[in-house]
């Protein structure tokens, strides 16, 4: 059984590449995603606690399990503690023994990332040149260099509450292609976007982003608004939006979607990513069109991650050996595994 650290981790991206591990991510999430109907889904086990939720995030198909654990605390920066960490575990199903365990912190962050390229790839006009993004905490390099990836990105316009954590994104993304424009407001920053990607961890039902500011043709992925009472966008929003989730039942009870009435999310939500994938539903079907990318995070989305993972590790030789499951001659004798009894 192998182990993942944070620090095997970066040398698994040094060694294979940033680039690289993103677009190596992008294709098994659209083969996972092609194969939704194989997989045993249910909406995350989520455990509501004073200023946060921890979640657990299982998924099965015929050959893997795996599962996610994962916290949202929105105050931890406040105390020099990330708002997020997460570990991971991937099993075969053979005989459900484990193959790996990982961190998944950063892993989150790449999965989160390769799930919005698919998504706006799907969604947003082909001619998108202009990127707004609102909320420049953990998530937010992970999110603007996978949107370079999909689209000719020239302007990144971005803005958050913290100013602090706006230079620590313009330190981190200066030396790039595009132009980085720092904005004094989420409104100026969305001033002439043709992507938005709002990434903040409020909680709450905040108007992040407001509806008179989006202007025909504009995508959105809407990635903080992942837990019940903790939304983004002003609610006139969505009824103007095609709106595309990851696993409706887990979006109705976390996303943006939580706060429509079950009568208008079947009007109003278009599709599950999946379908898009799979052709099944066209992504834009016109340049006026206001996209949505109602984003909670699925566990198929780790499960791949996983996978990668898994099979990156083995091709370059990277991670630990540990023995986590007792090496027994008799199957039966788990007691020889303890000498001393
Ligand atoms: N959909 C997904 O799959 C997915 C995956 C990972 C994280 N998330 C969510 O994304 C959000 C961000 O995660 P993170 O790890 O970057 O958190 P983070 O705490 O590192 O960053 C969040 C940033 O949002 C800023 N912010 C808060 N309110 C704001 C406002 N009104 N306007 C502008 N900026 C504001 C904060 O100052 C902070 O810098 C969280 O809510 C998290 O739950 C979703």
């Amino acid at each position: 059984m192998k182990l993942i650290t944070v620090t095997d981790l970066e040398t698994l991206v040094a060694t294979h590449g940033f680039k690289k591990l993103t677009q190596d991510l992008v294709t098994y999430l659209k083969n996972d995603f092609s194969d939704w109907k194989s997989f045993d889904k249910s909406p995350r086990h989520a455990c509501h606690v004073p200023d946060g939720v921890i979640e657990l995030m299982p998924i099965c198909n015929h050959q893997y399990y795996a599962f996610k654990y994962v916290n949202g605390h929105p105050k931890n920066p406040l105390s020099g503690k990330q708002t997020i960490v997460a570990t991971g575990q991937l099993s075969q199903v053979v005989d459900g023994h484990p193959l790996l365990i990982s961190e998944m912190t950063v892993l989150t962050a790449f999965r989160t990332a390769a799930t919005t390229i698919l998504a706006t790839d799907f969604l947003a006009r082909p001619d998108s040149h202009v990127l707004a993004m609102i909320g420049t905490g953990a998530q937010s390099e992970f999110q603007t260099l996978a949107q370079t990836l999909i689209r000719d990105i020239q302007e990144v316009r971005f803005f958050d509450t913290d100013p602090l954590a706006m230079d620590k994104y313009q330190k981190n993304l200066s030396h790039r292609a595009f132009k980085l424009t720092r904005c004094e407001s989420a409104e100026q920053a969305c001033l002439g976007a043709d992507i938005i990607t709002v990434c903040t961890a409020c909680k709450g039902h905040v108007n992040v982003i407001c509806n008179d500011w989006i202007q025909p043709g504009v995508h959105i992925n809407g990635l903080g608004g992942d837990c019940p009472g903790k939304t983004e966008l002003e609610k006139s929003l969505l009824y103007r939006s095609k709106i595309v989730v990851e696993f409706l039942p887990q979006s109705m009870i976390e996303g943006e979607i939580q706060r429509l009435t079950p009568t208008e999310v079947a009007s109003h939500v278009h599709a599950e990513l999946w379908e898009l994938i799979t052709h099944q539903k066209p992504g834009r079907e016109n340049p006026d069109e206001i996209t949505l990318f109602d984003s909670v995070g699925f566990a198929l989305e780790d499960f791949s991650a996983l996978r990668l993972t898994h099979d990156l590790a083995k091709i370059h030789k990277i991670g630990h050996d540990i023995d986590m499951i007792p090496p027994l001659s008799d199957p039966k004798d788990l007691i020889s595994a303890i000498k001393n009894f």
